[in-house]
């Protein structure tokens, strides 16, 4: 049994369909319940309404859920701006969506896959925790956070074959990144930067994660991969 949220479009979409060519059974979450009811639809998974920033939404969501054995964790970015941009309620927003969703959604989840000795999270975050984004404060430090975590808990689950790994999508053509180029005026100039010459697909992201759902992927945790085009430049 597989949940991916941030699911109803973009890469979340992409990836849970590619779960679901996979041969399993997907579940998938965004807060808007007609969008992600026809997302289900065209792609065979099974929706479910979820803002995974409310931690009581979420506790919802899993008590109508039957036990997970592959969590995808995903969801809209937090804002864009510089350290001047960001108000101290938006900051607490961002953490309750980026970061506490992660730890709530790991918490909630973990002790069933530790039991069955068998379980798979991937974290989806951003090249921009290797290569801090000048317009993306909240997105760089928050996405640092949630690395520091799946590197906590790998280790902590190991021993239980449950795997816990995040997946650094770059330059993907979805909803978001159109956003983000609107937005960046030194977008042009970032686009050059990769050194493939073009924008990932969704599709390039979902194999990355499909691997490292997959049995194949056993001795793999606690680790960081990116699907950019060679976008980033630091080797670790
Ligand atoms: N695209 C890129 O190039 C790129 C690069 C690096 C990182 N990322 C990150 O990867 C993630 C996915 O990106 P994307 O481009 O696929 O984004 P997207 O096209 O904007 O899709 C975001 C998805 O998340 C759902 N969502 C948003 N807020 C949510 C919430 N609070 N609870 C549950 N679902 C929520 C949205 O549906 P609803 O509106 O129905 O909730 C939608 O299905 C984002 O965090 C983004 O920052 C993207």
């Amino acid at each position: 049994m597989a949940l991916v949220t941030g699911a109803s479009q973009g890469i979340g979409e992409a990836v849970a369909k590619q779960l679901v060519d996979d041969g399993y059974t997907v579940y998938i979450a965004s807060r808007n319940t007609q969008h992600i009811t026809q997302t289900a639809d065209e792609i065979g998974a099974l929706p479910v309404t979820c803002d995974v920033s409310d931690a009581s939404a979420l506790e919802k969501m899993f008590s109508e859920l039957p036990p997970i054995d592959i969590l995808i964790c995903n969801a809209g970015g937090p804002p864009s701006g510089l350290l001047q941009d960001i108000s101290d309620e938006q900051w607490q927003q961002a953490f309750e969506l980026t970061f506490m969703s992660s730890v709530r959604m790991m918490r909630t989840v973990l002790p069933h896959m530790q039991q069955q000795q068998w379980g798979r999270i991937v974290c989806l975050t951003s090249t921009s925790i290797k290569q801090p984004i000048d317009s993306l404060v909240t997105s760089n430090t928050l996405r640092a956070a949630v690395t520091n975590l799946v590197k906590t808990v790998s280790k902590q689950v190991a021993k239980d074959n449950v795997t816990v790994n995040v997946a650094i999508p770059g330059m993907i053509k979805t909803e978001r990144q159109k956003e983000l180029m609107d937005a960046d005026p030194n977008f042009a100039k970032r686009l050059e930067g990769i050194p493939m010459g073009h924008l990932g697909e969704p599709e390039d992201v979902a194999h990355l994660v499909s691997f490292l759902v997959s049995k194949k992927a056993r001795y793999i945790t606690g680790s960081q991969f990116t699907a950019d085009g060679g976008y980033t430049h630091t080797i670790f």
